[in-house]
């Protein structure tokens, strides 16, 4: 456990997860935080994939104003911050939706890769929670690149995976093709950025020699030893990088509610591989959990 002291609110403490990633912050009320101590939370996002804050009852301007110090929002306007907000539930009103997402397992991905840029962050703060259900976890994508045999790391950094928004013929080829290893911008560690396990394909291989590669690095990706799961309390704030991690949400019952604010922070490039991946260090966090 890292302590950090700071004269304004007290100590800040970082908590890491027994696991390959993750880690709870406490540091007050996340709208009373000043620079210093976001610089350190900032350190402890990129050291640890993804950050959760308890006992948090932000409003609607605070969660926003708190995600921006990760970076600018994403929005379809960028001058309209309701569009910048956005309400993951699945519960309705007078028989319309009040947010996405509904009660259903939501599958092993990173948010929105067949966009250009997908963001780096996103930031979901819990309103309402089922029960039981709906727990999110994570996966650690710098431990799954690090732990791969050196030989297919160089096979995979002349990759790369096209991410089609649908397979359907209508709409192919619209979307993004990312490397199949990227080069985080900030932590310069290298991560596997396979996306979403539905729609993609590797452009540099025929179809089923792709099959079978991403068949594989699926299996090792989402291995358990990789993942943080997470169930939600009232008033939790998770952040994570999307940029380095995959992660999904379990099913909950239909007639339970679950309500949580989701906001996202544009990346400041798209996913790129460096010249020298295969020279650059592993990521520690996940190598020291497994021991490596
Ligand atoms: C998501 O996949 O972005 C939603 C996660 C969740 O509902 O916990």
């Amino acid at each position: 456990m890292t302590q950090f002291s700071h004269e304004s609110i007290g100590p800040i403490e970082i908590i890491p997860a027994a696991t390959a990633l993750g880690a709870e912050v406490r540091c007050g009320r996340l709208q009373s935080i000043d620079d210093t101590i976001f610089d350190e939370i900032r350190q402890a996002w990129l050291d640890n994939l993804v950050l959760l804050f308890r006992d948090q009852a932000l409003s609607d301007t605070h969660f926003l104003e708190f995600g921006r110090r990760f970076g600018s929002l994403k929005s379809a306007a960028a001058t309209d911050s309701s569009r910048q907000l956005h309400v993951v539930s699945n519960v309705s009103v007078d028989g319309l939706p009040i947010g996405i997402q509904g009660h259903g397992e939501i599958v092993w991905h990173s948010d929105m890769v067949s966009f250009f840029k997908p963001p780096a962050a996103s930031l979901l703060h819990a309103i309402e929670i089922p029960p039981s259900g709906g727990d999110t976890s994570f996966s650690n994508m710098y431990v799954a690149y690090d732990t791969l045999p050196r030989p297919l790391k160089r096979k995979l950094a002349g990759l790369t995976l096209k991410h089609e928004v649908s397979l359907n013929s209508a709409e192919s080829g619209t979307g993004a093709s990312h490397p199949l290893v990227c080069t985080h911008l900030e932590t310069g560690c290298n991560a596997l950025f396979l996306g979403s396990r539905f729609n993609t394909c590797i452009n540099e291989l025929p179809r089923h020699e792709s099959d079978i590669l991403l068949e594989f690095l699926w299996l090792h990706a989402t291995q358990p030893e990789f993942v943080w799961r997470h169930r939600w309390r009232v008033g939790d704030l998770v952040v994570w990088d999307n940029r380095c991690l995959l992660h999904r949400r379990e099913s909950f019952a239909a007639n339970e509610r679950r309500i949580l604010l989701r906001t996202q922070v544009e990346a400041g490039a798209p996913p790129r591989i460096a010249a020298d991946a295969l020279e650059r260090p592993g990521h520690q966090r996940g190598l020291a959990s497994i021991g490596r």
